[in-house]
């Protein structure tokens, strides 16, 4: 059994489907990463999957049990956090108040993951009492990861996580990315940048709703079909 189990996924806008059929899994412990162009569904997949987008059809399972058609609140409870795209901060809020949000769902382990989120992130520390607004970009990508670190999920969704960052600070995510997940969270990252690919284990490519691509990151690497999807 893999710790996520997505099958035959179906969901869109009003009446425009996007998601006509998607089917993945991700295995505990690893890094997979979904790639693909702007508008190929890579957003719609991982709110699908956080529960903040209905699920029309099929079916999400994580740790055996059925998520979709859950609350997006039960769904944290799970086990599954999200950083969402666009480094989604509560601006007027400090860094302090935007951490401590998000561990609303598990208040118990907050100050424990709080220092692991520092050992993370020690700017993040250094910052507590600034406004979430007032940080500069790359330091906001933290605060969203870190913030969705706060609820202790066993499985960490980032859309776009190194998007709008200079290439050494998409590294630096990058890298502190591949730390959590050896600190033994799984993590489903969607990723325009194939600077990630040498921490992915599983790499996934989507166009126009549908994965073209399922396997190990090595194999995609090797494939050539990244060049074509990215380079033309
Ligand atoms: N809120 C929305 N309303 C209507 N269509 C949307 C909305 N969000 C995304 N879409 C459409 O769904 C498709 C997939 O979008 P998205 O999942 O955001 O792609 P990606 O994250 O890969 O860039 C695109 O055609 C996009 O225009
Ligand atoms: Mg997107």
């Amino acid at each position: 059994m893999s710790l996520l189990e997505v099958e035959g996924l179906r969901t869109g806008y009003g009446l425009l489907p996007v998601l006509q059929g998607l089917s993945f899994s991700v295995e505990e412990g690893t890094t997979a990463v979904l790639f693909g162009l702007n508008g190929a569904g890579k957003t719609t997949t991982v709110n699908a999957i956080a529960g903040l987008q209905p699920v029309w059809g099929g079916s999400i399972t994580f740790d055996g049990q059925k998520i979709s058609g859950q609350p997006a609140t039960k769904i944290v409870e799970r086990g599954v956090a999200i950083s969402l795209e666009g480094r989604h901060v509560f601006p007027k809020l400090s860094v302090r108040k935007n951490l401590d949000l998000g561990a609303w769902t598990a208040r118990k382990t907050a100050k424990q993951q709080l220092d692991l989120v520092f050992s993370y992130f020690p700017r993040l520390e250094e910052r507590l009492d600034q406004m979430a607004g007032t940080l500069s970009g790359g330091e906001q990508q933290m605060l969203a990861i870190g913030r969705a670190l706060m609820s202790k999920p066993r499985l960490l969704l980032i859309d776009e996580g190194s998007l709008g960052l200079s290439p050494k600070l998409a590294q630096t995510v990058f890298e502190v990315v591949s730390r959590i997940n050896d600190d033994g969270t799984t993590v489903l990252l969607v990723e325009q940048n194939i600077g990630v690919l040498p921490y992915a284990d599983q790499a996934l490519v989507m166009e126009k709703g549908t994965l073209t691509f399922n396997g190990s990151g090595k194999e995609l690497g090797e494939s050539g079909d990244l060049r074509k999807t990215y380079l033309g």
